[in-house]
């Protein structure tokens, strides 16, 4: 396969000429309650993309695996609030729903399964469907109330006997690692900016000092996997939703406390990841492959939609910095469209290279696709 890599950069070339053409408007403070200004074509193909993502892979009451279910449904109500549809509002009938109708404890501690990573990310996903419900003026309690519930359990996984604290990555408490404390800053931050809760920034505080000081981050500015028993970085992948997940964290803890050493904290990972994680301009995880094939699992095949989010998310919080990104934004979600959709948009994990080559299609590939585009309708090209 020949991989036609000019081609893709005359379409960088042309995200940047027509972002100097445009006008962006200018960013609008996030409110859930008021629909954002956005780019409507950019939230056109979201939307086609979601609506693929329900004819393909919805079965009723999921789309995947347990985690990435909490990211699908975070990123139809994320979209659903920038463009004021109700098409894709299905998160009572998923499992995750269906727990934060109950609001119970014990329920949410079997179905978690001591996963401490699976709940940031649900945690998250309950707060989306929040802004979504009080958005339309229904009760929004619920899925509050058991945020609220999966958050201090989380909180209750915090350790400082091993490695000098940080979050355990489960109940099994045999591994400390980047992703569960990048979430735990994230929700911890956020929380703080929600409900002014003081506990909440406290922990988004003591976590950050622990992560900056945890090793965890390598000499090219990337966050490896997690920390040896022995509590140093054990050189596992760079996978790129850890490079994404600390910006927010950390653009979140910036707006808690106008500390502006954490913007340059959170570009020097952003930073990292564009210059060491691309290829010609557009993200590469190490398992997409285009030639023969990729190798990600299920977790891995959705990792560069969640960066993408998680730009969005720290840009919320910095929205100065748009201009920065506006362009690599663009570049991303063109790519996914020219060189990772195939037919009838089914977007595939490949964004690199052309025709979709090597690609795996699933509903984490689809949803990560369609996370590139809701990014970019609030912050790319126009
Ligand atoms: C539907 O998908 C979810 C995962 O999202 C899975 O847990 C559930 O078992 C599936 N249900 C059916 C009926 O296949
Ligand atoms: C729950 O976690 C245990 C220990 O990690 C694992 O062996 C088991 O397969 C998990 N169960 C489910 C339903 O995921």
């Amino acid at each position: 396969m020949v991989f036609n890599f000019k081609k893709l950069a005359s379409i960088a070339t042309l995200v940047t000429v027509m972002s100097t053409l445009c006008t962006y408007p200018s960013p609008v403070a996030a409110s859930p309650l008021v629909p954002r200004a956005q780019c409507a074509a950019t939230l056109s193909t979201a939307a086609s993309v979601g609506s693929r993502l329900q004819s393909k892979y919805w079965n009723g009451s999921g789309w995947g695996i347990f985690w990435t279910d909490a990211n699908t449904i975070e990123d139809f109500y994320n979209l659903m609030l920038a463009d004021g549809s109700t098409t894709f509002d299905v998160a009572d009938n998923t499992r995750i729903g269906q727990l934060a109708l109950q609001q119970d404890r014990n329920a949410w501690i079997s179905a978690l399964n001591g996963s401490n990573d699976d709940a940031g990310w649900i945690v998250l996903s309950l707060w989306k469907v929040a802004d979504y419900r009080s958005t339309h003026g229904q009760n929004a309690a619920p899925y509050l109330n058991s945020a609220s519930i999966v958050y201090d359990l989380i909180a209750a996984e915090w350790d400082d006997s091993v490695c000098g604290g940080g979050v355990w990555w489960s109940s099994a408490h045999t591994y400390k690692n980047a992703i569960t404390n990048e979430l735990f800053l994230y929700i911890s931050a956020s929380g703080y900016n929600r409900f002014g809760n003081a506990n909440y920034l406290a922990n988004a505080k003591k976590t950050w000092n622990w992560l900056l000081n945890s090793g965890i981050r390598n000499s090219q500015g990337l966050w490896n996997d997690g920390l040896t028993s022995s509590c140093a970085n054990n050189g596992q992948t760079t996978w790129i939703y850890n490079q994404g997940v600390i910006a927010s964290g950390l653009g979140a803890l910036y707006k808690a406390t106008g500390d502006s050493s954490l913007i340059t904290q959170a570009e020097t990972t952003l930073d990292a990841t564009i210059n060491h994680l691309t290829v010609n301009g557009i993200l590469k995880e190490s398992c997409d492959n285009a030639n023969p094939t990729s190798t990600c699992d299920n977790d891995q095949a959705m990792f560069k939609g969640i960066w993408m989010k998680h730009l969005q998310f720290y840009l919320d919080n910095v929205p100065d910095r748009v201009s920065k990104y506006q362009s690599f934004i663009g570049a991303q979600e063109s790519a996914v469209v020219h060189y990772g959709t195939g037919s009838g948009w089914t977007v595939g994990n490949v964004w690199y290279a052309p025709s979709n080559g090597g690609s795996l299609f699933t509903a984490e590939t689809q949803t990560s696709g369609l996370a590139a585009h809701v990014s970019a309708a609030k912050y790319g090209p126009c």
